[in-house]
């Protein structure tokens, strides 16, 4: 084994797939690209976020309190990583990058037309926010996008390489202690 700097642990740890995050001030939407999330709790189902004091979305998300996750496909590939490289303070990233903002069911963020799923979430402990950027979220609504061709999501290694999707391997059978989980989206 090599040693490497605990600093890289993210190199190794970070989850996909990578998503992006809108959120709506004032009438103005805005998005922002993530791969700092990990689903908590099933029920009620939790997501923890980091969204960096930095970042237009994270000053959005603390005055509205909700924002939307939308996964993309890999074919969105480079526009994931621009819109993580310029500012809803100097942007309009939706005319920009030409996402379809589509109105949301329960928040005010809109869905993103081009993306696989949406996410509508509401914040429902930010107790940690002002020492982590850390939002915990509760899924309010999904909504599926089953036109999508490209079925495959990216996974960020952190440095901005991505791995794509690849095989399933199905140990269903396995999963003796789990069955209540296996169900389809
Ligand atoms: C691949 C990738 C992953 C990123 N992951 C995160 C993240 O998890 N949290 C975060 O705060 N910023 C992350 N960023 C940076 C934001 O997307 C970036 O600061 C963006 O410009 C913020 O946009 P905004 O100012 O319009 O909110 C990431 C950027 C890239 C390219």
């Amino acid at each position: 084994m090599e040693p490497i700097d605990p600093s890289k642990a993210y190199r190794l740890l970070e989850s996909g797939p990578i998503v992006l995050v809108t959120t709506a001030q004032d009438g103005k939407p805005n998005v922002m690209t993530m791969g700092f999330h990990m689903v908590m709790r099933h029920s009620p189902p939790l997501i923890g976020c980091v969204i960096g004091a930095w970042d237009h979305s994270h000053k959005a998300l603390v005055a509205t309190r909700e924002c939307v996750i939308a996964i993309p496909g890999a074919d969105l590939a480079r526009k994931v990583v621009d819109i993580g490289n310029c500012s809803g303070d100097d942007a309009d990233k939706f005319a920009r990058f030409r996402l379809t903002a589509q109105p949301a069911r329960e928040v005010a963020a809109p869905l993103i037309g081009e993306c696989l799923a949406n996410i509508e979430c509401r914040i429902v402990d930010d107790s940690l926010a002002g020492k982590y950027d850390l939002f915990i979220l509760e899924p309010v609504a999904i909504s599926l996008n089953r036109t999508r061709r490209e079925r495959r999501t990216l996974h960020h290694n952190g440095d901005g390489t991505f791995c794509v999707d690849g095989r399933v391997i199905d140990l269903r059978e396995r999963m003796i202690l789990w069955k209540q989980f296996q169900v389809a989206l």
